[in-house]
C-alpha cells in the first residue's frame, strides 16, 4: 500500500508510523528524520534545513520534493511506503501526485490523525527521541523509558527536538494550520482521506488505523 499520514506536530505520526509500516511490511518514510539524520552528520542538506526547523518553519519546496523523491525511488514505490510528514503544503502534495503518476501508480489512502490541540501540547512537550534512531520515541509521562535517560531499544542517549521549545511549537502548530491543513481538502477531494481519532492509548490508535486500512483495500 502506498499510504500518506497527516497530523499536527505531536499527534503522534512518527509512534505510529513505526507499527503501521511493520504491520504492513513497507518502509516508513519521515522526512522529519531525513532532515534530522542529515543534521547529525553535518551533510550541505542538513546545513541547509537546520534554520528552518529551529524557527518552526518549513524546508523550502526545493530541497524537500528532490530529497523525498531520492528517498521513494531508494525504496521502490511500486512496493509500497508510507510517507509521514511529507506532502506537508498543496505545492508538495501536487509533486507527488507528479511522481507517482509518472511510475503509473496511485496513492492508496491518506490518514489525518485528529487530536485536540491541547492534547498535542502536552505530548510535544514530555517527547524524549532516541539519538540513534529518530523512529524510538518515549514520552516522559506516557510512555516512560524504562532505563532512565536513555533508549530502553538500542541504548541510545534519548534527548529533547531543539524545536519542541514552547514558542517553536507555537510556529509550528500555525504552519500546520496555514500551509498543512489545506492538503487535506485536497486529498478529500480525491475521496482518500480516513480520519483516525488519536486519542487513547497507542496500540488502541494503531488498531484503528489498521481497521481503516483493511475497509479502504
Ligand atoms: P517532523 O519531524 O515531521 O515533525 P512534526 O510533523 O512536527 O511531527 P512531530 O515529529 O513533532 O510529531 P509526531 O506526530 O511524529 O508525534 P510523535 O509520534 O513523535 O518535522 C520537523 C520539522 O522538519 C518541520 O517543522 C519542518 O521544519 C521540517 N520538515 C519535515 N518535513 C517537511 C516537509 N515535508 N516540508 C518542509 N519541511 C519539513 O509523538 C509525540 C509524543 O507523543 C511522543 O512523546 C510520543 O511518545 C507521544 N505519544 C504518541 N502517541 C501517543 C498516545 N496515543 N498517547 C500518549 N502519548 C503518545
Ligand atoms: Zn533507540
Amino acid at each position: 500500500m502506498r499510504i500518506v499520514l497527516v497530523g499536527p506536530p505531536g499527534a503522534g505520526k512518527g509512534t505510529q508510523a513505526a507499527y503501521l509500516a511493520e504491520n504492513l511490511a513497507i518502509p516508513h518514510i519521515s522526512t522529519g528524520d531525513l532532515f534530522r539524520a542529515n543534521i547529525s552528520q553535518g551533510t550541505e542538506l542538513g546545513k541547509a534545513a537546520k534554520a528552518y526547523m529551529d524557527a518552526g518553519n518549513l524546508v523550502p519546496d526545493e530541497v524537500t520534493i528532490g530529497m523525498a523523491k531520492d528517498r521513494m525511488e531508494q525504496a521502490d514505490a511500486a512496493n509500497g511506503f508510507l510517507l509521514d510528514g511529507f506532502p506537508r503544503n498543496l505545492a508538495q502534495a501536487e509533486a507527488l501526485d507528479g511522481i507517482l503518476s509518472d511510475a503509473g501508480l496511485k496513492l492508496d489512502a491518506v490518514l489525518d490523525l485528529e487530536v485536540p490541540e491541547e492534547e498535542v501540547v502536552k505530548r510535544i512537550s514530555g517527547r524524549r527521541m532516541c539519538r540513534k534512531d529518530g523512529k524510538h520515541i518515549f514520552h516522559v509521562e506516557y510512555s516512560p523509558s524504562k532505563t532512565d535517560g536513555t533508549c530502553d531499544i538500542c541504548g541510545g542517549e534519548l534527548y529533547q527536538r531543539e524545536d519542541d521549545r514552547e514558542d517553536t511549537v507555537r510556529k509550528r502548530l500555525e504552519v500546520y494550520h496555514t500551509e498543512t491543513e489545506p492538503i487535506i481538502d485536497y486529498y478529500k477531494a480525491q475521496d482518500l482521506v480516513v480520519t483516525i481519532p488519536a486519542l487513547g492509548k497507542v496500540d488502541e490508535v494503531t488498531q484503528r488505523a489498521m481497521g481503516a486500512l483493511e475497509r479502504e483495500a
